[in-house]
């Protein structure tokens, strides 16, 4: 029995999908496919923007294609150029891009079985490297970079031995590894689309005459409101008159049919109420993603991203992380664990101050630069100057192809998809991941961990979505009370230790961005030497405890911390471990996330003040997704 990384309830990644069959004549067809694909893929535009691609199936047998990099615009306009012809039968895709860079080449759909077989993926296939040395020895050739196009190749080949597309989808489902969404038409069955999904999400929406598969309901709301929810390994077909789901084995089953009832706008939001309520859920699967195929199969990290010679790597002896913002505190939190596991002197510094300062930087210093859009200015000339000084930088980032990683030595993206909300949330988990991840490899590298060491944290952070999703289910309404009942204090302060320090100044940060009042993150040992004097009765403190199995004493440090707040009147709200009943003494309130280890807490306890910030945003009637006097990209220095 195969097992898969994590089950969820609520998948979404990046990549919009959008599959339409109707039964309306070319002459009388009020829904033309390419008119139904284009509007779907405008709705799901928010999933991803670096390329967007259709494939139509005309009634006589001919498949046709355009796909363009850049926003579904540059695809509209060359519709408008080269027009088409007319089908009933369509699939379309808008692309953030995992594997290859957002060109041309690399948009969806991609073709096989001599253009006849067009397919549009979403998420990302693990075995794609081995499927395709197989692939290329048979004599197949391939036009672009994508793990996409060897699925495509897979799907043609197993095609031609089952001469049917459903048989077919269903062995190539079973040959692949790690998370899809695959749509296919085939020139040979106008008047069908087929499916396939595991751990990467996919809807089907009903109509007469006329079905639709998406990435989520916004990609068919415009025509039908009733939908249909389609299981792990499972393949769909549609057709104009019929859904057929089956699972892996070939076995009908029934999908489950719900009404949607959101407006359009909440079905871009996945039915929350802002982005950034949708990004903070996303948070268990842009974790997930972020460990995918990291992994070789003898759960050895191996990071094909990594173009730094290892020579190179085993001799560094300093890192140091540039970034801004959010990012910033992503490598301070790093910070512990990169120096714990390797041993190696971490300095986190924000960009805009590192190149004034004349850092000490040399070919001996890797830097880390941290950015979620891969475009922020301070970042960029920052980076520029640590490489001239002769550094070998490696970027973090969630943007395929965005400047930082095109200007740095090696690229390790995060894979939390398209972050809309200005203020960061999921990436500022994955960016944790990706950092934890390049530790764990200099560690393995430079001989510092044994194998099993390392192991066991892997087990530990392949855990952490599901406890994210438990954070979410069991913590957000408590949260969501918390955050309305003081939605009127006009200070905040967060307190934290270790890793929990970087954390309460994300959680203060949080604050600022979304509610605009004054809010400040301490380490919570520096408490008494100054910031004691800012606490008055009824002062809102939110701390961060740190686990009673952690580093010695660094709890029982805390909770004095506690006290000697509470003492002088002030209102504490602690973020501690399940299990801990020794904080609840000291707390007017407990908020409680599940167990791990010290250097994955931050995780955890990051999560509540992200739900904290919004709601009492939310609550003041704040718009949370765009805060004033802020911008999501920030390319002036
Ligand atoms: C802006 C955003 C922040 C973000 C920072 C760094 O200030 O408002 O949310 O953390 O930029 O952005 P980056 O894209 O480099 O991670």
């Amino acid at each position: 029995m195969r097992t898969y990384l994590t089950p969820l309830r609520k998948i979404r990644l990046m990549c919009g999908i959008v599959g339409y069959v109707s039964k309306a004549s070319v002459d009388n067809a009020d829904h033309s496919a390419l008119d139904v694909v284009l509007s779907g893929l405008k709705r799901l535009e928010y999933r991803g923007y670096d390329s967007a691609g259709v494939a139509l199936v005309t009634a006589g047998g001919e498949l046709e294609t355009a796909k363009k990099a850049g926003k579904l615009s540059a695809l509209t306009d060359e519709l408008a150029e080269h027009p088409l012809p007319a089908a009933q039968t369509g699939i379309g895709h808008t692309r953030w891009a995992t594997h290859g860079g957002p060109t041309d080449a690399n948009a969806h759909p991609h073709l096989a079985d001599g253009g006849k077989l067009a397919v549009i993926h979403n998420g990302i296939i693990e075995n794609f490297a081995h499927l395709k040395a197989d692939l290329v020895a048979e004599g197949v050739e391939f036009l672009s970079q994508t793990d996409t196009e060897v699925a495509a190749a897979q799907l043609a080949k197993n095609f031609q031995t089952t001469g049917d597309l459903t048989e077919a989808m269903r062995v190539t489902a079973t040959q692949l590894e790690g998370a899809f969404t695959l749509l296919a038409v085939h020139a040979d069955a106008p008047g069908t689309v087929v499916a396939a999904r595991r751990n990467s999400p996919l809807v089907i929406g009903l109509g007469e005459g006329e079905n639709f598969l998406g990435s989520d309901v916004a990609a068919f709301i415009d025509y039908t409101r009733t939908a249909v929810e389609i299981g792990q390994d499972e393949v769909v077909t549609i057709t104009p008159d019929a859904v057929v789901i089956t699972d892996i084995e070939g076995n009908e089953v029934q999908g489950t049919q719900y009404e949607v009832n959101w407006d359009t706008a909440a079905a871009e939001k996945g039915g929350f109420a802002s982005f950034m309520d949708k990004e903070i859920h996303d948070q268990p699967q842009a974790v997930a993603d972020t460990l995918l195929g990291r992994m070789d199969t003898d759960g050895k990290l191996a990071l094909d991203e990594m173009h730094i010679d290892e020579t190179v790597l085993k001799t560094i002896d300093k890192i140091v992380v540039i970034a801004c913002g959010t990012a910033a505190y992503a490598g301070q939190v790093a910070r512990y664990a990169i120096e714990h596991w390797c041993r190696v002197p971490v300095e986190v510094e924000l960009a805009h101050e590192f190149r004034y300062r004349d850092p000490v930087v040399n070919e001996k210093t890797l830097v880390v630069a941290i950015s979620q859009s891969g475009e922020t200015m301070d970042t960029i000339m920052a980076v520029r100057h640590a490489r001239q000084q002769g550094a070998k930088v490696i970027a973090i980032c969630n943007t395929y192809g965005s400047t930082i990683p095109r200007e740095s030595d090696a690229a390790l993206y995060t894979h939390a998809g398209p972050e809309i909300a200005v203020a960061s949330t999921k990436a500022f988990l994955s960016q944790v991941v990706a950092c934890y991840l390049l530790g764990l490899y200099l560690a393995q590298l430079r001989g510092n961990k044994f194998r099993d060491e390392i192991a066991a944290i892997l087990t530990e952070l392949q855990a952490i979505p599901a406890k994210v999703q438990r954070v979410l289910d069991e913590d957000k309404e408590q949260v969501l009370a918390l955050a309305r009942r003081n939605q009127d204090v006009d200070s905040v302060l967060f307190l934290g230790r270790h890793v929990g320090f970087p954390v309460a100044m994300e959680g203060a940060l949080k604050l600022k961005e979304l509610a605009y009042i004054h809010a400040e993150g301490f380490a919570a040992g520096e408490l008494k030497h100054g910031p004691i004097a800012l606490i008055d009765d009824g002062q809102l403190v939110i701390i961060v405890v740190p686990s009673k199995r952690g580093r010695d004493s660094l709890h029982a440090k805390v909770i004095s911390n506690i006290q000697e707040v509470r003492a002088r009147g002030a209102n504490t709200v602690v973020i501690a471990e399940e299990g801990d009943e020794e904080v609840r003494e000291f707390a007017s309130e407990v908020i409680y996330v599940p167990e791990t280890t010290t250097l994955m807490a931050p995780l955890l306890t990051t999560v509540p003040l992200q739900i904290f910030a919004m709601e009492l945003a939310t609550a003041k009637g704040l718009d949370v997704d765009q805060p004033r006097n802020l911008a999501k990209s920030v390319t002036v220095e």
